[in-house]
């Protein structure tokens, strides 16, 4: 199969689901300027036949990105692991060993394919068909437009920045990957759950009425803490610890609760217009969290007049609760949970356990599938209005101020540092007291 005409359509209709359409609130100079920087060609052997090798470079070796790597592995058709790339060293070889234990005959990565630092993706990116992108999301947006530049397929984790001039990037370097015929998954795996499926198409039918409000939550107890190294510079601490960074990481709310937000995108069929909130630190306060928030609540407004209530905390030994409601005039539906009372009242049949409900593997399988028989795959557009959604509630909570769509999207805001080096400093630096300035509603950051 080879490189064939642009996409007449966006996507699988379940997914094309945006009203607001991204890219056409992208300055049409932003556009000319990535398409321009784009190389205009697609790699050669960047399509497979099914019984093509297709070669996979995995950039950003932690968890997910060792998940990802074996997800892509386990699809159908012939696949192999050519390059790594991680910021560090330990990082990369120590994924390496945990795919080799598994996967060792689909490994073909020697020494001098284990890339690292700042710029070891361009050289990963350069050797693949399918690049897998699963370094912290504040770097999604630079190796995204290298991938695409270089015509090369892309799943990319979600979210896919931590601020609006990430989210701008994406979106004009999605336009490109629409015009190249490239197919891009993003890690928003629930849209590859059957039970969401399902429960989100039958409540988009009309199931439980006219969705009036729904809530979702990301409220647990947190995550890990890499506490700062005698010798590590500030970039490298950073970059260790990164949860705790908005530059590499957006905040909780952008990093984790983004799935429950975009699912609540997925059943409204369009992206929020306005959000105000409340937010701030009251458990989460160590020398070793940064600058991010412990806990965010925001309410957002549809364009149709329905409401979003969002919650999000990480509170050790509080309540917790992962999950989506959609409250209709008719019933109510529990996304989560893939149940429906009262309108037409109905259960999910299958376990999400069962052979083939795999999400993380479906995403894989499906992106595979359309790279090799060149299906419509388009998800970035989607991951970048979602990853908005959830930098728009920050926007909200940090400033203590209502905010539009609009507005957030054109926001000035930018994180990433100005110089990307061991020794270069990020912008967030630390007080002689070692803590960093905190966002405060409503006023001044304070430390
Ligand atoms: N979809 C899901 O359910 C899911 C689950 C977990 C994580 N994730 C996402 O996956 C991403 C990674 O999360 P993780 O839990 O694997 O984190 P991790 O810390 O385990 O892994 C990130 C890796 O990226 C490396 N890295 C940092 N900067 C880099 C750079 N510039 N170039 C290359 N590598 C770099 C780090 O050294 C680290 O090895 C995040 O965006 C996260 O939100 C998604």
């Amino acid at each position: 199969m080879k490189a064939s005409k642009p996409d007449p359509i966006d996507g699988p209709s379940r997914r094309n689901f945006l009203k607001v359409s991204g890219a056409a609130l992208l300055s049409s100079s932003l556009l000319d300027r990535v398409a321009r920087a784009a190389v205009a060609r697609v790699a050669p052997g960047a399509f497979a036949r099914g019984d093509e090798t297709l070669k996979v470079a995995l950039i950003g070796c932690g968890g997910r990105g060792g998940g990802a790597a074996a997800q892509a592995l386990s699809t159908a058709g012939p696949v192999k692991l050519v390059a790594l790339a991680d910021a560090f060293r330990d990082r990369a070889e120590g994924t390496l060993k945990n795919l080799m234990a598994g996967h060792a005959a689909q490994i073909d990565v020697p020494p001098d394919r284990v890339h690292v630092g700042f710029d070891a993706y361009k050289a990963a990116i350069d050797a693949c068909d399918v690049a897998v992108l699963t370094a912290p999301p504040g770097f999604r947006p630079q190796h995204f437009e290298y991938a695409v530049a270089q015509g090369k397929h892309v799943f990319m984790e979600k979210p896919v920045a931590t601020d609006a001039a990430g989210v701008r990037r994406v979106l004009a370097a999605a336009a490109v990957a629409k015009q190249k015929n490239l197919k891009v998954g993003v890690g928003l795996q629930r849209h590859y759950d059957p039970g969401y499926v399902e429960v989100v198409k039958r409540v988009q039918d009309g199931a439980i009425g006219d969705v009036m409000f729904q809530r979702v939550y990301w409220c647990d107890g947190g995550v890990w803490v890499n506490p700062r190294q005698p010798g590590q510079s500030e970039m490298e601490y950073q970059m260790r610890n990164w949860y705790y960074f908005n530059w590499l990481c957006g905040d909780h709310i952008v990093e984790q609760h983004i799935h429950n937000l975009d699912v609540a995108n997925w059943v409204k069929n369009a992206t929020p217009i306005r959000a105000r909130g409340h937010g701030g630190r009251q458990v989460r306060t160590g020398i070793d969290h940064g600058e991010i928030f412990d806990h965010h609540q925001v309410e957002f407004d549809y364009a149709d007049g329905s409401k979003l209530f969002s919650y999000c905390h990480h509170w050790p030994g509080a309540w917790s609760s992962v999950s989506e409601h959609a409250h209709g005039t008719k019933g109510y539906a529990d996304l989560s949970g893939q149940r429906i009372e009262g309108g037409k009242a109905w259960q999910f049949g299958r376990g999400r356990g069962e052979e083939g409900n795999d999400p993380y593997q479906r995403e894989h399988d499906v992106l595979f599938d359309a790279i090799r028989n060149d299906k419509p795959h388009h998800e970035a557009n989607y991951g970048a209005t979602s990853t908005m959604t959830a930098i728009m509630g920050r926007m909200a909570t940090y400033s203590g101020k209502e905010i539009g769509w609009d507005e957030a999207l054109q926001s000035s805001e930018n994180l990433f540092p100005e110089v990307l080096d061991w020794k270069a400093n990020p912008r967030s630096m630390p007080d002689a007291s070692g803590r960093y300035k905190i966002a405060r509603p409503g006023g001044a950051a304070s430390s």
